[in-house]
């Protein structure tokens, strides 16, 4: 665990300094010129590159949106006033990129009607599978933050909001799009916006972290509570920034890869939680990230895991890749809580549809390795197209075993005083 000191960023964060920041920093979205940023969207931009700026824009339109509707509740919950007022100008701030986001998509793209919500009909069809899972989830935070104003619950609140939406997947794909907007003097007028929309999300990161450290301190359950979010929606963030049709020039074409952006977004979301006292992997409970390695390791293994249709959408059967197949089972054997495991053992999995592979638990040494072993202490049986819609928590694996489409055999015993060694 690391512990807060003196040297804590921290330190020299108070809620009043960061309201004082908001009156400062006011901006008007209504008032920025867009006549050259219209000519140049027209002339300077290819066919692709304008549909790739569309993409990227639509999440960013639509976001900014779902988080201005979504942020009354937490108002309600925050135990301070000086966090009630923080709250209301981020809710102010929210709506204003909203306003600026609308006005790029009618007055440059020529996307959508008069109204906002004309606009943002017009552009859902750009929204991901994995930016849909994420924002369908504040939506639920939001409500069950209505009715449980617990501290655990806010918590939980501010970590999807602050952490994963702003810090994890909001900022890196704002530095992407105002570097390169910079690179090539292009769209002045939305580049100002996005330089302003940059500095507000800043500071709201900033509360969001300073608050979720505030809340670790008056109640013992928040590490825990934070680390259940973020079991249940890391997973869907490796297909937030999926370009449509795996084409992956609508992102290079602005000089950026995947992986940067997801580098910058996993080593974001560990140095926020590290601030705030929470070190990922000091968290309680089963590993964060079933994938281990650096944050551009896991960004690339991330991606790879859904193009092979272990995690995200599914959009037919899994591959079956000897390599693939190592990535998943390498993040099996790592999402097992080994602490939990009633000693060593062997778990064989037996597929009809794919070669075997096999997990040994084993405190310390545990690994996943391709093949059959001689004496398993469990062998588990079940179509692998079935296993992998249990993983990537499609399918409940106690329907599945009900239908009998996951068959164990050996010591069974064992594998159910292991039963909580597998992430819930
Ligand atoms: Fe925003
Ligand atoms: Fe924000």
């Amino acid at each position: 665990m690391i512990q807060l000191g003196a040297t804590s960023p921290l330190d020299n964060v108070s809620y009043e300094d960061l309201y004082a920041r908001w009156e400062k920093g006011n901006w008007r979205a209504t008032e920025l010129d867009f006549t050259v940023d219209k000519e140049q969207w027209e002339t300077q931009f290819s066919d692709l590159e304008r549909a790739a700026a569309l993409w990227n824009y639509s999440l960013f339109f639509w976001g900014e949106d779902a988080v201005a509707d979504g942020l009354s509740p937490y108002i309600g919950a925050a135990p301070l006033e000086e966090q009630k007022y923080f709250l209301a100008t981020q809710q102010v701030d929210e709506a204003r990129h909203a306003v600026f986001f609308k006005r790029f998509m009618t007055e440059v793209a020529g996307v959508g009607g008069s109204s906002t919500g004309d606009a943002l009909t017009a552009i859902k069809p750009q929204l991901t599978w994995g930016f849909t899972k994420v924002f369908d989830r504040l939506e639920l935070m939001s409500e069950e933050l209505r009715r449980d104003r617990s501290i655990t619950k806010l918590a939980q609140a501010i970590t999807l909001y602050h952490i994963v939406i702003e810090a994890t997947l909001a900022q890196p794909g704002q530095h992407f799009i105002t570097s390169y907007l910079e690179d090539r003097k292009l769209l002045p007028g939305f580049r100002e916006g996005m330089e302003n929309v940059a500095t507000d999300e800043q500071r709201h990161i900033g509360f969001g972290v300073k608050m979720l450290s505030d809340l670790r301190k008056m109640d013992p359950d928040v590490p825990a509570a934070v680390a259940d979010l973020l079991r249940e929606v890391i997973p869907w963030t490796a297909s937030v920034l999926i370009p449509p049709n795996w084409d992956e020039r609508y992102i290079e074409c602005f000089g950026f890869t995947m992986a940067d952006i997801g580098e910058e977004g996993a080593t974001s979301l560990e140095t926020k939680l590290r601030t705030a006292g929470m070190p990922i992997d000091g968290l309680p409970g089963p590993p964060i990230f079933a994938i281990s390695g650096t944050p551009r390791e896991r960004a690339i293994i991330g991606k790879r895991m859904v193009k092979a249709g272990y995690l995200g959408e599914k959009l037919g059967p899994p591959s079956t890749e000897r390599e693939d197949m190592r990535l998943l089972f390498e993040a099996v054997a790592s999402g097992l809580d080994v602490s939990k495991s009633p000693g060593s053992g062997t778990i064989q999995w037996d597929f009809p549809d794919a070669e075997p592979w096999h997990v040994v638990v084993d405190n310390g040494s545990t690994r996943a390795e391709p093949g059959r072993v001689t004496d398993p202490t469990v062998t588990l049986r079940a179509r692998f197209e079935d296993f992998v819609d249990v993983t990537s928590k499609r399918v409940d694996p106690r329907r599945l075993a009900l239908r009998g489409g996951l068959r164990p055999s050996g010591d069974v015993r064992w594998l159910w005083r292991a039963r909580r060694m597998f992430p819930s």
